[in-house]
């Protein structure tokens, strides 16, 4: 298990002090479980990492959005990177200040602009021209100065998964290095913007610390040029990014990613190295903060065997946990009672849904019978978010664990919720065959 929050207990898969068993029993199957001494213990890492200097730690909301999650970051006094209005009002019901939000995204629209502008969030991360004008108009509108800080795109290769790589030059995010300077006069001739920082953000999953430095090198020396034009930038955000271990402990092919406070010390240190100590430096952590805080707990419905591959057929699929269909992401995948009476074999562990794509894990040593509880760790980032309603299926429960307390923190679809604003077509419809002559006619014309 990549987790030390989640452990062996007498062959029992505990959290905390909880063995997990009985949550399966009480909320059912599929099930996230989430860990809140995991999340502290990774804030705190940061937090410590940042003492004492000058950086500031904004927890990307994407990788985790569910509010007893935010609440708990809110509670450490943590600020929040948000992509959407929705994640706006999310923050802001659980308790976090608009005072303390950066707002990035590639496309933000002008109602979500406006909500931001009204809530008086910290600083707008803009990622191209028309951006800065389309804000500059909705602020003079709303008679508000927006703080801007302009994403670049460092061009810089990441070395990750294709589809979570984000700083190269063929990316669609951020300004391009070199329009860069352009952009900052644009800015500065914008009456109701104020520049007060750059930002960028490489990728996601990264186990190296060289491409973020290699990265603060380029960003460093675009501040320094932007500033002998006029301008004064307090800040740099280094994004998000930072990898975790989804492999169990010692295993060989493990990338290791390095610990949160190395990579922090590391990255201010370069600053400070560079006479940028006076910078305040803003870390967008989602993944590294929520990854290995959380947990999905499948139930086995069948084990069959096709030819020579045998499969474990769960009761969770792909929409509950896209990774491993979308970047095909290993997760570890534990039993949750260790049991002696089953010979382990090799399992192709799946979900029900109609997808070849369909599954969890490949090629996975299990001694399970039918029945059985399964973990699939590493899914407190961008497990849940991700989940859809494909197959028509509700989405799963959530539970906070926090010492021997469970908390549900969210109830399990219905599958009536899931389509209660959808209608039939009315009583006054066209009859049958008006519709089918309709038909005939439209498939002339196509
Ligand atoms: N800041 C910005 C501007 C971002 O775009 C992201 C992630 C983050 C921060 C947080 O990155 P993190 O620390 O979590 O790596 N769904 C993919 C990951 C997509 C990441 C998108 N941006 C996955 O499941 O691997």
């Amino acid at each position: 298990m990549p987790s030390d929050f989640f452990r062996f207990i007498n062959g029992h898969l505990s959290v905390e002090d909880l063995p997990l068993a009985p949550l399966a029993e009480r909320f059912g199957t599929p099930l996230y479980i989430y860990s809140r001494a995991a999340l502290t213990h990774a804030y705190c890492a940061y937090a410590r990492a940042c003492a004492g200097r000058n950086a500031r730690i904004y927890y990307a909301v994407k990788a985790n959005s569910a509010l007893a999650v935010l609440d708990v970051f809110a509670r450490l006094g943590a600020s929040f990177d948000i992509v959407s209005g929705g994640e706006l009002a999310r923050v802001l019901a659980a308790g976090g200040r608009a005072g303390q939000i950066v707002f990035s995204g590639v496309g933000k629209q002008r109602h979500e602009i406006r909500a931001a502008l009204c809530a008086k969030v910290q600083c707008f991360n803009v990622e191209s021209a028309p951006e800065l004008h389309r804000l500059n108009e909705i602020a003079a509108q709303t008679g508000a100065q927006a703080r801007v800080a302009l994403r670049v795109n460092p061009d810089i290769d990441a070395r990750t998964h294709p589809y979570i790589a984000t700083g190269l030059k063929t990316d669609k995010f951020g300004i391009a290095f070199d329009e860069a300077r352009a952009a900052a006069r644009i800015t500065a001739a914008l009456s109701h913007l104020t520049l007060v920082g750059l930002a960028c953000h490489i990728g996601s999953q990264i186990t190296a610390t060289a491409p973020y430095l290699d990265a603060l090198d380029k960003m460093l020396a675009l501040i320094e040029a932007i500033e002998t034009d006029g301008a004064a930038l307090s800040h740099l955000d280094i994004g998000g990014g930072l990898g975790i271990h989804y492999r169990p402990a010692g295993e060989t092919n493990a990338e290791p990613p390095p610990g949160i406070e190395h990579f922090v010390s590391s990255v201010l240190d370069h600053v400070a190295q560079r006479g940028h100590a006076h910078r305040t430096l803003l870390f967008e952590p989602g993944r590294s903060l929520a990854g290995n805080a959380g947990a999905l707990l499948t139930r086995i419905e069948y084990l069959k065997q096709s030819g020579e591959k045998r499969f474990a057929i769960v009761d969770a699929a792909m929409n509950d946990l896209m990774r491993p269909a979308m970047y095909q992401a290993y997760h570890d995948i534990t039993p949750v009672i260790q049991r002696k009476d089953a010979m382990p074999a090799l399992y192709d562990v799946a979900g029900p849904i109609c997808e070849s794509g369909d599954w969890l894990g490949r090629a996975r040593r299990l001694a399970v019978q039918p029945g059985d509880l399964l973990a699939v760790h590493g899914a407190g980032a961008y497990g849940f978010v991700m989940s859809s309603n494909y197959n028509t299926r509700p989405r799963a429960a959530e539970v906070m664990v926090d010492g021997a307390q469970a908390y549900l923190i969210r109830e399990r679809e219905t599958v009536e919720q899931l389509f209660a604003g959808e209608a039939r077509l009315p009583a006054d419809a066209l009859s049958y065959s008006q519709a089918r002559h309709h038909a005939a006619q439209a498939a002339k014309i196509l």
